[in-house]
């Protein structure tokens, strides 16, 4: 069976499907971009996805495409038709392809594209890397000042997991000015002496949906967190550390820079974090 991914209004075979060589999302990423997992064959977090959607196309003067109010109903429609039980929906909007490219924005009552795809990953909770924990090494961070915007800008991380892979570790994180700002593709968190630490929020980073569930119910079970920055020196000497992202759930540290961080296992704080956030975001899945 061949992957039905939606383009402009159709349900159509991956083979099938097309955008225009004129697209701005091709010429110059001018798109902005979602990731919602799917458990059990239910939506994680959509609201707070969507909210974001709606801010991203916002912050750019992006036309929102007619069909905003009917994502809700597109991604179900996907997920039923391609039998996602776990999986991702990867979701997309431009600002469309008036032909002949010019920097200026086109006309107003350009359509955007919409595109919307499936990835299916069964197993997606139970990952091993989760029980192992990942490695981290930092980087550079060399990204544009307005990360808060999800966009389909990914060159840089997309370079810096080359980098990681490079090394022999799983993941980057980027250092500004010796703080981290996030890692390539997920938030960045440390834990020391029980506490949890975790960039606040700011055009220097993407505000997460995972992050916002998290913080909220690690609030709930009392345990202290701080929104403030940290350095990687702080970070390389903390007690545990972990990611967070909409594909990744609560992802364990366990190295950073080649230091081991605590035994070299998951963090109970991790650990625990990763339990509750399946366990609730299960129950209001949609
Ligand atoms: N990435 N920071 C960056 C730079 C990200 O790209 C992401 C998500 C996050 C976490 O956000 P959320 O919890 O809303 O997924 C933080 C997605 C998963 C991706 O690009 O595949």
């Amino acid at each position: 069976m061949s992957r039905i991914v939606y383009v402009n209004g159709e349900y159509l075979p991956e083979e099938e499907a097309k955008v225009s060589v004129f697209d701005r999302g091709f010429l110059f990423a001018d798109g902005v971009y979602e990731v919602t997992s799917v458990l059990g064959g239910k939506l994680i977090d959509f609201d707070g996805h969507f909210r974001r959607l709606q801010r991203s196309l916002s912050e750019l003067d992006m036309q929102a495409p007619e069909v905003l109010g009917e994502l809700l109903e597109i991604h179900r429609e996907l997920v039923a038709r391609n039998e996602i039980g776990d999986g991702l929906i990867y979701l997309q909007i431009t600002r469309g392809a008036p032909g002949d490219r010019d920097f200026a924005f086109p006309p107003e009552g350009t359509a955007p594209t919409v595109v919307l795809f499936t990835q299916s990953k069964p197993g997606l909770a139970d990952s091993p890397q989760a029980r192992a924990g990942v490695r981290v090494i930092s980087i550079e961070d060399i990204r544009w000042g307005r990360r808060d915007i999800k966009t389909v800008q990914l060159l840089y991380p997309s370079m810096g997991k080359m980098m990681a892979k490079k090394a022999g570790a799983d993941d980057a994180w980027m250092i500004e000015d010796g703080f981290v700002t996030e890692g390539t593709s997920n938030n960045a968190y440390i834990v020391r002496g029980g506490r949890i630490i975790t960039r606040n929020l700011g055009t220097e980073i993407l505000h997460g949906i995972t992050r916002a569930a998290v913080l909220r119910f690690a609030r709930e079970a009392q345990m202290t967190v701080e929104e403030r920055p940290f350095t990687i020196d702080e970070a390389r000497e903390a007690d545990e550390a972990f990611f967070t992202s909409a594909s990744a759930f609560v992802m364990p540290v366990v190295e950073i820079d080649g230091a081991v961080l605590g035994n070299g296992t998951p963090g109970p704080v991790a650990t625990r974090l990763r339990e509750i956030y399946l366990d609730e975001s299960r129950k209001t899945a949609v």
